[in-house]
This record gives structure tokens, sequence and C-alpha cells, in this order.
């Protein structure tokens, strides 16, 4: 496990928060007397946001830089194994251009986008952290099994892409962290579609208290890392 850092005061944010996942994080981080303010930002509110809609971003980015409180914890829990009304594909025979496109948008392009928006607004001093919710599925050096090439593929750019924007990051903010987490397999709506046999099942409350325990763990060196829920690096 990774050693803790200092724990400083302001504000968390949630993207995603109507997910099963992101629920259980507002609901842990609201608990944690360090954040001064904790919002939320989905579809269906409580602050509104759409990772199709780029202005929707900027728009969140504002709110969030309204509150005047340094911006310490970010975590984008969005994301999708398949867009409504596709298949997770078990050959290259249900390759299908359009539900490949959607699984771009949903899990890399809209991350990225969110990553522009907010990366700026990390303060200088003091540690912050950014994380998305990846998937060890989208590691190329884990692949063993194979099939659903959309979500695998898309979750290994969003992992391409923290790796970018984490070597950016570093040059103009050194203290700020920027990685993708592994969230372990959990119990929500997103795997609900599919057979969880042999694989260690735990609820979003279990998975989110282990997601923040390396968040807090983290420091500056783990920066542009892929990391699982227990603190463990994911080989890319
Ligand atoms: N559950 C697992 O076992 C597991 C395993 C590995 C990785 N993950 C990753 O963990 C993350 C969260 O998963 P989860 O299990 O909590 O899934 P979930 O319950 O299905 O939540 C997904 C979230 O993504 C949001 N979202 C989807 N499309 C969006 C869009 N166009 N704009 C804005 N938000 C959008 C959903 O918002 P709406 O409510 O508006 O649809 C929801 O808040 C995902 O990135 C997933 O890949 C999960």
């Amino acid at each position: 496990m990774p050693t803790k850092t200092p724990d400083l005061p302001g504000i968390a944010v949630v993207f995603g928060a109507s997910g099963g996942i992101g629920s259980a994080l507002v609901a842990a981080l609201s608990q944690n007397p360090r954040y001064v303010e904790v919002l939320g930002f989905s579809r269906s509110g409580p602050h509104t946001f759409d990772l199709t809609d780029e202005a929707s971003m900027a728009a969140s980015a504002a709110r969030i830089a309204q509150s005047g409180q340094p911006l310490r914890t970010v975590i984008d829990a969005t994301g999708a194994l398949t867009a409504e009304g596709c298949i997770a594909e078990k050959s290259w025979r249900q390759l299908d251009p359009e539900t490949m496109a959607r699984a771009f948008q949903i899990n890399a392009i809209g991350p990225a986008l969110l990553m522009k928006h907010i990366l700026p607004l990390l303060p200088r001093e003091g540690k912050s952290v950014f994380a998305t919710l990846s998937a060890r599925v989208g590691s190329i050096g884990d692949n063993q099994l194979g099939g659903w090439y959309s979500y695998r593929a898309s979750k290994a750019a969003l992992n391409q892409i923290v790796r970018t924007a984490a070597v950016e990051l570093r040059r103009n903010n050194p203290a700020a962290i920027c990685v993708a987490l592994h969230p372990g397999t959990v119990d929500t709506s997103f795997t609900q579609r599919f057979a969880k046999t042999g694989l260690e099942v735990q609820t979003p409350q279990v998975s989110a208290e282990k997601l923040l325990a390396v968040i807090d763990g983290l420091d500056a060196s783990r920066t542009g890392t892929f990391i699982d829920q227990h603190g463990y690096t994911i080989e890319w």
C-alpha cells in the first residue's frame, strides 16, 4: 500500500454522481470533515453535465471555480461497458463502427475533455488529485481473455490520455496528481448485465472506501499511473 500524505482542506467533486460507484463516492466524501463541500455532477443532477457536451463541462468547471475553495479531489466515475442498445463484443465478427465510436465517446473522449477543463483548476499549493475510473480490462499487457473489444480499447485509450495529461500536468503543477483507477468488480447496474462467476464482487460502498484510501495514500511519484483498489500499480 502507498504511504499516507497529509490531508488538506478543500472541496471534492465527483463526475458520474448518479452511478453505482459515483453515488457511493459522494456519500463517503460527504462524511469526511476535511471537505468543506462535495459537488456531484451527472446527467440528472444535482449539478448537470454530459460527457457528449463540452459546453456542459466548461460550465461545470466554472461552477467548481465559483466555490472559491481549493479543489483537492476530483473523481471521474463515469463510463459504460456498452452504450444503450449495443453489445459487448465476444468476437471480431460483432465489431460495429457505431458501437466502437460510442464507446470511445463515453470512455475516452468525454473524460479527456473533462481533464481539459478540470485539470487547470487544481491548486498549485499542496496535494490535489484527479482520478478517473478506468478498468483492469483496459490493460493491454493483462489481456489474456480477449472479448469486449470496444470497452477494452476505449479504456486503453483513456489510460494513455491519463498518462499524457499527467506528463503535461507535472510540468506546470508538480504537486498535482492525475491517475487511472480500477475499482475492482462492483455490484452496480454496470455489472448486472454480465456473469460475475468466480469474481470477487464488492458493494459500491466498499469499493468507494477502498478508492478513497488509495487516493489519500497517493503522492506525486504515482502520477500518471494505473492503480487498483488495493493501491497496486497495474501494467499498461
Ligand atoms: N462496476 C464494476 O465492476 C466496474 C469494474 C471496472 C471498472 N468500472 C468503471 O467504473 C466506472 C463507474 O462504473 P459503475 O459500476 O458505477 O457504473 P454505473 O453505475 O453504470 O455508472 C456510470 C456513470 O456514468 C455516467 N454516464 C454515462 N454516460 C454519460 C454521459 N454521456 N454523460 C455523463 N455521464 C454519463 C452515468 O450517468 P447516468 O446515470 O446519467 O447514466 C453514471 O453516473 C466506469 O468507468 C466503469 O468502467 C466499473
